[in-house]
């Protein structure tokens, strides 16, 4: 049976680079369904979709078709028969998921796709709700969070490196009111799992955290 490590916590915590590198090592597939909500988000701006009416949201995602391949191991997200991986990580889309991400429509079909995926795969998959609704019996769940802070700290130092202008403030306030709306949205919210362990990496740095999570996965084997 195929073996999966769910991931999750909220924006900007590390959990994409660290699965990465734990999918790496423990040569597993690395999921990230956040790539998944960034390519429907994608397809709602290039068709004009109002993000506050359901009802349009509803009638676009039954047009929407998305699969996920892998080049070189690294994740493809295909919408509707093209590679749109180079689009989703702009800030205009990743508003348009966290404003999007709420509805069932669109939830309903990516759980399903990556459940699927997870079925016949060893998986790492990262995101908000994999503990608790996408693989509730996931091998290992962890739960990886750093304070508001230390993750626009970190987000401001990415940016300044790739040559962007930015505001630490200005961050840290797109990090709380995504981190909100996560948290209070009626389906699946973002919360920790039960038997998800907690991990804040607010003073961590990159190898602590691998290490800290392959020490959870090695007691737990
Ligand atoms: O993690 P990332 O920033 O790429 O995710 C984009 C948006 O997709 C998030 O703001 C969140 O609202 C949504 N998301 C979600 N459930 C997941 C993964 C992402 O709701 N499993």
């Amino acid at each position: 049976m195929a073996v999966s490590i769910a991931i999750d916590g909220p924006a900007g915590a590390g959990k994409s680079t660290i699965a990465k590198l734990l999918a790496a090592k423990m040569n597993y597939i690395y999921v990230d369904t956040g790539a998944m909500y960034r390519a429907m988000a994608v397809y709602f701006t290039q068709n004009h979709v109002n993000p506050d009416d359901e009802r349009e949201i509803n009638a676009a995602v039954s047009n929407v078709d998305i699969t996920i391949e892998y080049m070189d191991g690294v994740q493809q997200v295909i919408l509707n028969g093209d590679n749109v991986t180079g689009l989703l990580r702009t800030e205009e889309t990743g508003k348009m998921a966290s404003k999007t991400s709420k509805y069932a429509a669109v939830r309903s079909k990516l759980v399903d796709l990556q459940r699927k995926l997870a079925k016949t795969t060893d998986v790492i998959m990262d995101g908000r709700d994999i503990g608790t609704t996408v693989l509730p019996d996931a091998f290992v769940k962890i739960y990886l969070t750093a304070s508001t802070q230390a993750r626009a700290k970190r987000r401001f130092d990415e940016l300044t490196q790739k040559g962007e202008q930015c505001n630490l403030e200005e961050i840290a306030a797109d990090i709380e009111s995504r981190d909100y709306a996560d948290m209070h949205r009626e389906i699946s919210p973002l919360k920790q799992a039960e038997d998800a362990i907690l991990v804040d990496t607010s003073d961590m740095n990159i190898e602590e955290v691998v290490a800290k999570l392959t020490q959870i996965i090695e007691e737990k084997k």
